[in-house]
């Protein structure tokens, strides 16, 4: 296993956001994590990526723990995420945004950069040709320039996507991808995660809405609901599990 959690527990006052979750992710796998709102969905990526402390239980990244580490260590190790809510700096060019998503990595030291040493010049000019190469990936080129503030919706969520890629992930953690976009975009945003997930090798933990993303593009599937874990396992199986489909009915989202 890739990831993996054993326990894992977190509440908010007295709140229990997240129960007893064990998850377990093969290496290279297309994994998706549904629920209604408010099911913990985002708090697991929250605990995953060390922007918040789990209350109990543990998470293991290929075999090691990494529980309470702090976020830009778990980043340097190899785990990326992107937001439900679009976090871009707008005011930023596109290309920009994508080189601070490099910075993680970065070998040269604030003094070697203060002084401009030909190692963090060579290292900077490297990473704007790995940026643009990336941008020309995600379909950004043309807007390299560019405010990331004044793109289009669907074209942010992919500059987001992008950044995350630029920190040189193994696995890589999407919050509701879809959100925002019509069914177009939807249908070429399946497309472009499954091109990434082959040319980059990744493992993809996706949290989506449109259930009809998620049981074309994963293998496997996890179902939350008030932090409880209803059901996991393939599409075909979490289709028809009663728990899942009592968790939906009433809300028209099986059908979706
Ligand atoms: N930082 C926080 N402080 C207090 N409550 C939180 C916090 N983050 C999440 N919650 C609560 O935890 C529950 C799960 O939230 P969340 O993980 O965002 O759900 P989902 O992403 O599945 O919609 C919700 O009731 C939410 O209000
Ligand atoms: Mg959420």
């Amino acid at each position: 296993m890739l990831l993996e959690t054993r326990n894992l527990g977190k509440s908010f006052g007295g709140l229990l956001a997240l129960d007893e979750f064990h998850l377990q992710v093969p290496e290279e796998a297309l994994y998706g994590l549904i629920g209604p709102n408010g099911a913990g969905k985002t708090t697991v990526f929250n605990l995953l990526s060390g922007f918040v402390a789990p209350t109990v239980g543990k998470i293991f990244f290929n075999g090691r723990e990494i529980t309470g580490w702090a976020p830009e260590r778990i980043t340097r190790l190899g785990i990326a995420r992107t937001f439900q809510n679009i976090r871009l700096f707008e005011d930023l060019s596109v290309l920009d945004n994508v080189l601070v998503g490099f910075h993680c990595r970065r070998r040269a030291s604030w003094w070697q950069a203060a002084l401009r040493f030909p190692g963090y010049l060579r290292e900077e000019r490297d990473y704007s040709t790995r940026g643009r190469a990336l941008l020309e990936e995600v379909g950004l080129a043309d807007a390299a320039g560019d405010k990331a503030g004044q793109l289009p919706y669907g074209h942010q969520r992919r500059l987001e996507i992008a950044r995350a890629l630029a920190t040189g992930p193994r696995l890589l953690l999407l919050d509701e991808p879809a959100a925002g976009l019509n069914p177009h975009e939807t249908r070429e945003l399946m497309d472009f995660l499954r091109d990434i997930h082959r040319e980059h090798r990744l493992t993809i933990l996706v949290i989506e809405h449109n259930l009809r993303l998620v049981m074309g593009l994963c293998e496997h599937i996890a179902v939350l609901d008030h932090g409880l874990t209803l059901a996991a396992g393939p599409p075909r199986e979490i289709r028809h599990d009663p728990a899942v489909i009592k968790a939906y009915l009433g809300r028209g989202e099986m059908e979706r």
